[in-house]
């Protein structure tokens, strides 16, 4: 993401809260009677559903938009949900009590959330998806996230460039992973790769010797790692290193659908005794994690998909200003995130693809520290 892409986001967010002040009116405040257009940021308390503090990225995302919006006058109540559905559900039905006027939430389980929200419809709440949609539900107004079609066909061409595959490279091994069953993005990065790689391993160029290479999108749960964890990724990767690869045979290449993923699986390479050089296996990831990067700087990871959060939080909180002032909504696709009882208008943000060579963009762009990453 450019430099003056993030400005014009910025821009963008500071005209967005311009709105929302310059419409405050005197209106009360109003505990879930379904009125969010009272265009008074005071009178607004905000919930927001972050699934897990586990993940870095989660701990960036949940603090990003809470500054935003408390900077901007909103009440916020910001909650983590240790990766836990009734948790989280908890979570949301007492935000709800408390009078929220709008849901922001980043789900753990995409489909288990439709009787809460059920309730919040009743106490007229906007809801707004954050990075993963909800599904089964009518009551899910808006959808912010990155293009997540656009992170696995990154990840896709990552590998496609590096084993110059164009060009008949072959045949390399490859072990495919995807992310977690009950995370409805987890779908949309392993099409996104898999329409990518799929033909190379129709005409022989990849082949997966743990047979783990399913036989269309379709198929992407039965490699799916549960929750995104690192230590199951680990020992999946143990359990095919050691069935598949015992006589010596290498492993060329992992499509790894995130960071969280990558260091499982990278863990697992070193127990097997890969070591940073050529003949390390080309890895992906995404989230651009810190421990990730210092794998990358290390040799360890060849790639990550970069997802600058805070332009997530910068969007959504735009979207908080305009639902508030009573404004249009404003929103770049309405095809193509069907929730299977509606299409929800959504605002998909770029991602963009980090390597060894690039770290630097983390540090210009003030994601990170120079010293964060030991540079
Ligand atoms: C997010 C990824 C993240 C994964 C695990 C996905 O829904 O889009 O950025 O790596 O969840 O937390």
């Amino acid at each position: 993401m450019s430099l003056a892409w993030r400005k014009s986001a910025i821009a963008m967010v500071a005209a967005g809260v311009l709105v929302g002040s310059m419409a405050a009116c005197s209106s009360e405040r109003d505990t879930g009677s379904g009125s969010t257009d009272s265009g008074d940021a005071e009178d607004m308390l905000v919930g927001i559903a972050m699934p897990t503090k586990s993940l870095e990225r989660w701990n960036r995302d949940g603090s990003h938009l809470e500054e935003l919006l408390t900077d901007a006058g909103y009440e916020t109540s910001l909650q983590y949900a240790d990766n836990k559905v009734d948790q989280q559900i908890t979570q949301l039905e007492n935000m709800i009590n408390q009078g929220a006027d709008i849901l922001v939430i980043a789900s753990i389980d995409g489909t288990a959330l439709g009787p809460t929200l059920d309730q919040a419809a009743d106490a007229g709440i906007t809801v707004i998806a954050y990075d993963r949609l909800i599904n089964d539900t009518p009551n899910v107004d808006y959808y912010a996230t990155f293009d997540n079609y656009g992170v696995g066909t990154m990840q896709g061409e990552f590998i496609e460039e590096a084993l110059d595959l164009p060009g008949g490279a072959g045949p390399f091994n490859l072990e495919p992973f995807a992310g977690s069953p009950d995370d409805n993005n987890a779908k949309f990065f392993f099409a996104g790769a898999w329409d990518v790689l799929s033909p190379y391993v129709e005409s022989g160029q990849l082949v997966v010797p743990s047979g783990k290479g399913p036989q269309s999108n379709d198929d992407w749960a039965s490699i799916g790692i549960q929750g995104w964890s690192s230590d199951t990724a680990q020992s999946e990767m143990e359990n095919r290193l050691n069935s598949f690869y015992a006589g010596g045979t290498q492993v060329d290449v992992v499509l790894s659908p995130n960071d969280s993923l990558a260091l499982g699986i990278a863990q697992a390479l070193e127990g097997a005794g890969y070591a940073a050089g050529p003949d390390y296996p080309v890895l992906t990831g995404q989230d651009a994690d810190q421990a990730n990067v210092l794998n990358m700087i290390a040799g360890k990871q060849a790639m990550s998909v970069w997802k600058d959060t805070r332009a997530l939080g910068d969007q959504v909180a735009t979207m908080v200003d305009q639902i508030v002032a009573g404004d249009t909504v404003e929103v770049n696709d309405e095809e193509t995130y069907d929730n299977g009882e509606k299409v929800v208008p959504t605002y998909l943000l770029p991602p963009q693809v980090i390597t060894p060579d690039t770290v630097d963009v983390l540090v210009d762009s003030g994601f990170y520290q120079a010293s964060d990453l030991g540079m």
